[in-house]
């Protein structure tokens, strides 16, 4: 047989696109509240009167970008009003959220202008219409000035912020918090049936019927509710359809179900220590020289090679401990600006 021989293979999904971390589902469970929530906040642009502003607060993998994108569908679907959904994780300079504003509205005269000529160019257009402009990861925008001026300048709106991090709208300027006087809501995490619901619910989108085994729902669900972040839920119904396919099988079972979570074991049993007192010190490290290049923490460190410390970066990333920038500084190549970004503790990880 050949390496590449894909005739035997087992038919398992119906639609793996279901399982893609951006993937917005159809129905959103368990969060018609919010979901209303953040529909009475937009509300009075209807009648032509500016709406509210609202933050969003809750841990991660809770529903608050799906939630409110799902509200933002509806919006576009059904009235005159312009939502504009903004990851600020991505585009995390004021001028990168001016030119996806401009993607929005189709404004196409960026090139070598600045953000305040193009601000003062667009402001007329977006002043015709109500909009809504959510900044989803709003506490990564590396400068808050442009919250400041899209509250100034853009007149008929309700600004969405969304974040893991409650403290950071008390930390903001006092010139921006007066002028957002934001509406609070908190997305609290889900309990186990609803952790179970949305899993199910997935499978069914994503799977063919009676492929995945209630036992191994089961086994996933809990897992999941264990960690209360439903994105790790939706990789691991992924590691299992992966691990069927491997083995040509038409079912997930138990077995499926252990070795995908075994795979997230294999990164909590690297987290021995050992692991985590490297994390921790590199941690503090970053708390007490933030904004600094990585090659520059890295000879602060001093030890170990540069690629093991990279790695170590990814990781306090990928959790949200840290945010990292890349930067190009000239013959230097490659570097990233690393902040501490985050009120997480290492005994959350
Ligand atoms: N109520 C729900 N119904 C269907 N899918 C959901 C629901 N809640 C969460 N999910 C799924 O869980 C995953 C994480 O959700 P989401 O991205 O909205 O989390 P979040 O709260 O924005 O997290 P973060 O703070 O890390 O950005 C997504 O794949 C999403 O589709
Ligand atoms: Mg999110």
């Amino acid at each position: 047989m050949g390496l590449f021989d894909d005739s035997k293979r087992q038919n398992i999904f119906l639609n793996p696109i279901a399982l893609d971390y951006d993937y917005q589902p159809k129905l959103i469970l368990y969060r018609e509240n919010q979901q209303h929530f953040i529909a009475n906040c937009i509300k009075p642009l209807l009648n032509d009167r500016n709406g509210k502003n609202l933050f969003i607060h809750g841990k991660p993998g809770i529903g608050k970008t799906v939630a409110t994108r799902h509200v933002l569908k509806e919006l576009e679907e059904n009235t005159d009003i312009l939502p504009m959904y903004i990851n600020c994780w991505k585009k995390n300079t004021g001028h990168k959220i001016i030119l996806e504003i401009c993607n929005y509205i189709d404004y196409r005269f960026t090139m070598n202008k600045s953000t305040e000529e193009i601000i003062d160019n667009i402001s007329p257009i977006l002043n015709k219409k109500c909009c809504v402009i959510c900044l989803d990861e709003a506490d990564k925008i590396d400068n808050y000035d442009i919250i400041y001026t899209l509250l100034e300048d853009v007149f008929r709106k309700t600004v969405i912020l969304i974040t893991n991090n409650k403290e950071w709208i008390v930390k903001l300027d006092s010139r921006i918090k007066s002028r957002l006087n934001p509406e609070l809501m908190e997305f609290k995490p889900y309990n186990y049936d609803e952790t179970l619901g949305i899993l199910k619910e997935r499978i069914s989108y994503a799977f063919l019927p009676n492929i995945f085994s209630s036992k191994a729902l089961e086994l996933i669900a809990k897992k999941t509710f264990e960690i209360g972040d439903l994105r790790t839920g939706v990789y691991l119904l992924k590691e299992c359809g992966d691990a069927a396919e491997l083995k040509n099988k038409n079912r997930i079972e138990e077995n499926e179900a252990n070795e995908a979570m075994n795979k997230l074991d294999e990164f909590k049993t690297k987290n021995d220590d050992d692991l985590k007192e490297d994390l921790n010190e590199i941690l503090m490290l970053i708390k007490n020289n933030n904004n600094k290049s990585s090659s520059e923490l890295f000879d602060i460190y001093g030890k170990g090679s540069y690629k093991t410390f990279k790695r170590r970066l990814d990781e306090l990333e990928k959790n949200k401990f840290i945010s990292m920038k890349e930067v190009h500084l000239g013959a230097g190549g490659r570097q990233y600006i690393i902040s501490y970004g985050s009120l997480k503790k290492l005994d959350e990880f």
